[in-house]
């Protein structure tokens, strides 16, 4: 590279650096002052790269679900903003989550899921691993016919394990490992939450949808309702904007709600609700934002967990889960009745992704210089991206 490119690659780092350094400063404004991210913040590999190590590795990060792997011996494959992971249940039905590499060469070790494993063996040389990650057998390691070489450091080389917990049927992990226990950092979504018996849940049905644009722009999306009468008319029809309040839900999480909820019906029959829920909650939906990609929504008759992943600073995966009111609200006889929510959400996702994808396109003017937010509602905005700004400043 000659003189002239290295200077202005880093004449572009230092101008990347610098905006990065702005809006962390601004960020900290009241919502009136406050400048939103740059456009760099949603299209450059830098700045995804600094929230895999930041934001993505400090925190609980939700990665799936339990009813994926249902039995000992299943194996999930999944990706944390591109980092391979693998969740593993073991024999005493704890789900464990690994790094997804083999510790010989590092080849990608599960590629799909598989059920009811005894281990995970590597295709390439055949090493294989206990469902805890211990290192089991390495045959002709140490030459033909010998598995191991005198000073070979086998207990260096177990899968390297990550720290996992399950809330509900949702599986976190905290790759950086030292994060106060996943119940201390969700306590203010359970407090908010405790006239709902969520152990009741029982997993229906997942949606997944890809799209081109950057995984913040789905959070801020489903963290405000300001948009609503523009691009969901429909849903606006039952639940207007003005119908929807904002909460408080700890220093982590960002909360929205509408006090006009009406649960599907055909003839007389719905779907089985909470039992129990004090009045006021019989026609509320709340909606709360988990830093980083979780986002849920509570209803009385279902619960929806929606996670983003990136796949790259420009495209990301949404998986939805929807979850009903016992064992009973997952049968036959309520299956129409399921659909009512599952479809509003779909035709209510594809208009959010189509604006999604405008705002990715937005981020490529240069005269984009990180928008503002009104005060009154999207406080939830801007508190989501001041947590992104303040997460990527520890890195
Ligand atoms: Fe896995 Fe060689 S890379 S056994």
């Amino acid at each position: 590279m000659t003189e002239k490119v290295l200077a202005r690659l880093s004449d572009d780092q230092n101008s990347n650096s610098n905006k990065i350094e702005r809006a962390i400063a601004t960020l900290d404004n009241s919502t009136a002052d406050a400048v939103g991210l740059p456009a760099m913040a949603y299209t450059s590999e830098d700045f995804l790269d600094r929230e895999r190590r930041t934001v993505f590795t400090n925190h609980w990060v939700c990665v799936g679900i339990g009813s994926d792997l249902p039995n000992f011996g299943d194996l999930v494959p999944v990706e944390v903003a591109g980092m391979p992971i693998m969740l593993v249940r073991d024999r005493s039905s704890k789900i464990r989550a690994f790094h997804n590499i083999c510790s010989h060469r590092g080849l990608q070790l599960v590629t799909q899921p598989c059920q009811q494993q005894k281990l995970i063996r590597c295709p390439y040389h055949s090493w294989s691993y206990a469902l805890d990650g211990e290192l089991k057998s390495t045959p002709h390691f140490g030459g033909y016919w010998q598995d191991t070489y005198e000073g070979f450091d086998r207990a260096s080389k177990n899968l390297q394990s990550i720290k996992c917990e399950q809330w509900l049927d949702l599986i976190f992990i905290n790759l950086v490992g030292n994060a106060p226990p996943l119940e201390d950092y969700l306590q203010p979504v359970i407090e908010r939450w405790s006239d709902y018996d969520l152990s009741l849940l029982s997993h229906g049905r997942d949606l997944s949808f890809e799209f081109d644009a950057n995984w913040k722009l789905a959070v801020e999306n489903f963290s405000e309702s300001y948009h609503l009468p523009w691009v969901h008319p429909q849903l606006n029809n039952c639940s207007r904007m003005e119908d929807h309040f904002g909460f408080e839900v700890g220093e982590n999480h960002v909360g929205q709600g509408s006090k006009l909820y009406r649960i599907g019906a055909m003839g007389d029959l719905t779907l089985p609700v909470f039992p129990n829920l004090p009045e006021s909650r019989e026609t509320v939906a709340e909606y709360i934002s988990v830093f980083p990609n979780l986002m849920l929504g509570i209803h009385p008759d279902y619960f929806l967990a929606l996670t983003v992943n990136p796949l790259s600073p420009t495209r990301s995966v949404e998986r939805m889960s929807f979850y009903f009111i016992g064992d009973g609200a997952t049968s036959i006889e309520y299956e129409a009745l399921r659909q009512i929510p599952i479809d509003l959400w779909k035709i209510t996702n594809e208009e959010d992704l189509e604006t999604i994808e405008r705002l990715q396109k937005g981020r490529k003017s240069p005269a984009f210089d990180g928008g503002c937010f009104s005060p009154a509602l999207e406080t939830t905005v801007h508190q989501f991206q001041r947590l992104v700004a303040k997460a990527i400043a520890n890195k």
